[in-house]
Order: C-alpha cells, then structure tokens, then sequence
C-alpha cells in the first residue's frame, strides 16, 4: 500500500532515562492514526525519531518498503516526512511568508521571487482559513493559534507521504480545531499518512481510525476506534481507572479580592469590568483574539494598560512590570510556556524557587537547601511531574511536565490572585484531574483565581463563574446553571439568542 510507515523496535535512552523500549508500529496512507499516553509516555520521542531530530539507539523505520536511514531532519522531510511540533520552531523576526519558505530560503537562492513566495503564503494560510492574516507580518506578532497555522503550512508546503501533529489543537479554539478536521481529512483521502497526537479524546473519536497507546516507552497496543469506548481508552493509557475528572467545589466566597473597572488596552481591549472574589473561580472564556490574555498581562504588569483601574482588596494598584504584579500578590502562569512559563535550560528546582516571594527557605539571607529540596520534592510529587528529582534541566521534559513546573513555580509563592492562561494545555488527562484539584485546593485556601480556557467542559467544570470576550470587550457573564456551552458558545461568538 501507499505511503505506508512502519516503525520496528525503536529504543531511545537519555542518560538513566529509557524514553522508549522497543515500540514498534505500523500506519498507513489514507488513515489518521493517533498516537496516545500520558505525559512523559515517549510520544514526542517517538515522532522525533521519525523526523530524523533523534537518533534510535535501535530500530528501524521502514516507508513504503523501503528501510531509511534518517541522520538528519533534512533527511527525512526529503523522504516526505513532515513533523509539527508540539513546540514550534518558527523564526520570531521573520515575517509568516518567510517562516512558510524557510526551507528554500536557506538554500540561499539568489532570486527570489519576493511577490510569488507571498502570494503562495497568503493562499496556504487562507485555506487554513486565516485569509485575513496579514503574511509580511513578523511571526513574533502573532498569537499562538496563529503561529501553530504558520508551522502547520511550512508542512503542507511540500508534498508529504507522512505527516505528523503532535498536540496540533491544544492552542486552537473550538472553530479552528473545526478547520484543522477539515483539513486532516483532506490530506487523508489524498493518501497521506497523519499521525494525531492529542490529549483530547474526544477528537481522537472524531477524527482518528486507528490508535496506538503508549505507555512508559512501550507500546501497549494499536486498536480500531470504531471498537473502543473512551473509559477503556483512558484505563490502557493510565494504567487505572479515573474516577471524577472534577472535584467537587466547597469552596467560600469571601470578598471581592481583585477588581477591575474599565480597563482599555491600545486598540485591542476596550473598557472591562470584573470581580474576582476569595476563594472564587472565575473562568475566561472567549475565540483567539477575544483579548482574554491581553487583558490579564495587563493586570498581571506585563503590559501597560492605556486607561482604567486596578483595586487589590480596595486599594488601588497598578502593576508596571510582572515584578510588581508578583509583589502585589499576583501570578500569572501564561499560556506560551516556552516563551514566557518556564526557564528551559534551568533545572525544574531552579524554576519552581523562582517566583518565591516569602521566604520559609531563607534565615538571615542564607539559603536553606534542605528546606528549599524538600517544597521542590513536594511539589513535583504533589503535581507529579515525571522526573528523578529536581536537578534535570526543564527541557528535558515532556510537555505536559513542563506544563506542571509552570504551575509548581507560583504554588511556591505566596498569593491573593492567581490567573492560569490555558492551564491544561498538552497535559494528560490524569494530570488534568490533579490540576483541576490544585485549581480548587487554592481557592479554598482564600485565593481568587482566574482560569483562561478554551476548553468548554473544563471551564464548567472548575469555575464558579465565566465571563465570556469578544473582540476586546465582556460580552456577558454566567454562572452556577446558566453555565452551558451553547449560552457560552453564543456569548463568544456574538450570535444573539
Ligand atoms: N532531550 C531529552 N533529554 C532527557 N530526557 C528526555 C529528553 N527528551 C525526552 N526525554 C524524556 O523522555 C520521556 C518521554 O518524553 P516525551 O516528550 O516523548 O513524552 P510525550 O509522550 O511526548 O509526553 P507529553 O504528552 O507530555 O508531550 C520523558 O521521561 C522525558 O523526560
Ligand atoms: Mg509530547
């Protein structure tokens, strides 16, 4: 058959770390199969394998019959081989054109058609339905649904017989995750081979046919979805069964801890009013671009507002710089790990001490290690994130583990106001519960929390109120029963009921 991939044996070790042992499976062209497990499960490892970025230690892989050697990236996309990571790889100052073209460009071809390239862009990035995208415009300007549509065209640039999505929804909202469908299953009647690594299970039931599930670098099996429900799907990737995904909330309101009035941001966000109150979840919802982020840096510190105000338990604030966010007592996990969440080459303990702001580890200015190992030890077990200790680098991490060290470092510090940007973006769906526990062990301890989710079910199910966005302003508010997704979905989306 067509394009057919099969990947025998592969075993991959970093140091003491066996990322992978013998997994094998095979996929064909005209199939979308998924690849599943939990974080730290060997996904990426396995795909990096494909895409020629890692060496095996042993195995092969074997396309259309043929045995490849893939000793380098190039090597592979030359075999047709296209691989969309979970974290882009996009060139920050250069335009969307010149980041779809990367390829040709670096062959340093001395003509090149500047007006040709750009209309090429503009047309691929239309037919991922982002026609307004502006394609000259630098790739450091875009949000992150935005770059995700940049990376997934530089894939569809060229003709591939494999290609790979590793968590290509988990910054996309509702309506372009819909697009992404459309166009997995375009690519699959052409004959190409995709792989869908996704958190999600629900779109592994809507899009995939077949999948394999991973589990501690093994394969646990490859099966048909037609022929499996999502309980036992679960039960193969964790390992247990999962009881109640969200806790049950006791939290008390108390009094309004962080109140913003008439917020306005320069072109983007204009005049928002909310009220979190202690121990209350209050949930942001809304479509890219809705300005939910923006206006949460904005309170955060990170960036300037051009008007309105800011009141922290009735005094007024006005945060010019995260530093002062986090000395006002406010933290904000952001929804970019990469860029903004978590230092990538410190070590995970470096990272979780990073934020702290009252000092238990410190007498008389000197550091207590002890103290300072044992909150690190505690909290990779509390959101067990899946390493050996504190010391490995946070890139050594898988996704969703880099995730929870975003988290661990603002468990560490001392808070009235925690606002979480898509918390649970690329985690697995047993650290999603954990997550959503720690979300609820905090407001219970008196915090007012905000969630950013562009996760419906999620949202419901940790906030006590949402307030839905669109374009820039709060175009409603629900709570306790009145939380459904439709009433949601029409809020976002500006259609009137
Ligand atoms: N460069 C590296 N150095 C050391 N260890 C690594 C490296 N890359 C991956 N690992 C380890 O290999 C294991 C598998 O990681 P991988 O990223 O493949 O997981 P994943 O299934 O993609 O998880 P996620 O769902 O969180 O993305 C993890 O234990 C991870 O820490
Ligand atoms: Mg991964």
């Amino acid at each position: 058959m067509a394009n057919s991939l099969e990947m025998v044996s592969i075993s991959k070790h970093f140091g003491g770390i066996r990322a992978l042992e013998n997994v094998g499976f095979a996929a064909h062209g005209g199939e979308v199969h998924a690849l599943l497990g939990e974080n730290g499960a060997g996904k990426s490892t396995l795909m990096r394998v494909l895409s020629g970025d890692h060496q095996p230690d042993t195995g092969e892989v074997i396309l259309d019959g043929e045995r490849l050697v893939l000793s380098n990236p190039r090597v592979a996309r030359d075999h047709g081989i296209a691989v969309i990571y979970q974290e882009f790889a996009l060139c920050d100052h250069m335009s969307v054109a010149e980041n779809i073209f990367i390829d040709d460009l670096a062959f340093g071809r001395r003509f090149i058609d500047w007006k040709a390239l750009r209309s090429r862009a503009a047309e691929l990035v239309a037919s991922l339905g982002l026609a307004d995208l502006d394609v000259t415009r630098p790739v450091s300007d875009l949000s992150v649904a935005e770059q995700q549509i940049v990376e997934i065209c530089k894939a569809l640039r060229r003709e591939s017989r494999v290609i790979v999505f590793d968590e290509p929804s988990a910054v996309l909202t509702e309506r372009e995750t819909q697009q992404l469908f459309r166009l997995i299953r375009r690519l699959r009647d052409e004959g190409v081979c995709v792989i869908y690594i996704s958190h999600r299970l629900e779109e592994v039931f809507a899009i995939c046919d077949r999948a394999t599930i991973m589990k501690d670098g093994r394969r646990v099996d490859t099966v048909r979805i037609a022929d499996i429900d999502q309980t036992r799907l679960v039960e193969m990737m964790v390992g247990r069964e999962l009881a109640h995904v969200f806790p049950p909330r006791h939290a008390t309101i108390g009094a309004p801890v962080l109140e913003v009035a008439n917020l306005r941001l320069p072109r983007l966000v204009e005049d928002v009013s909310f009220t979190v109150r202690a121990g209350e979840v209050l949930g942001f919802y809304g479509l890219i671009g809705a300005g939910r982020t923006e206006v949460m840096r904005a309170v955060f510190g990170a960036d300037r507002m051009a008007g309105g105000e800011v009141r922290l338990k009735g005094r007024a604030i006005a945060n010019r710089s995260p530093g002062e966010g986090v000395s006002n007592g406010i933290g904000m996990v952001p929804e970019d790990r990469k860029g903004q969440g978590v230092l990538l080459d410190l070590s995970i303990a470096t990272n979780i001490m990073l934020r702290r702001r009252n000092d238990t580890t410190r007498a008389g200015g000197v550091l207590n290690l002890g103290a300072e190992t044992e909150q690190v030890n505690r909290m990779i077990r509390a959101l067990r994130i899946k390493t050996p200790g504190g010391a490995p680098a946070v890139s050594t991490l898988s996704g969703g583990n880099q995730q929870k060290v975003a988290l661990a470092k603002w468990m560490a510090t001392e808070l009235e106001v925690l606002i979480l940007d898509e918390p649970t973006r690329g985690v697995d769906v047993g650290a999603k519960s954990e997550i959503y526990q720690i979300v609820n062990d905090v407001a219970e301890r008196g915090l007012a929390v905000i969630v950013i989710s562009s996760d419906l079910p999620e949202l419901i199910g940790i906030a006590d109120r949402i307030a839905v966005m669109r374009a820039g302003a709060i175009t409603g508010e629900l709570g306790g029963d009145e939380m459904n997704e439709e009433a949601l979905i029409a809020l976002a989306m500006g259609v009137k009921q």
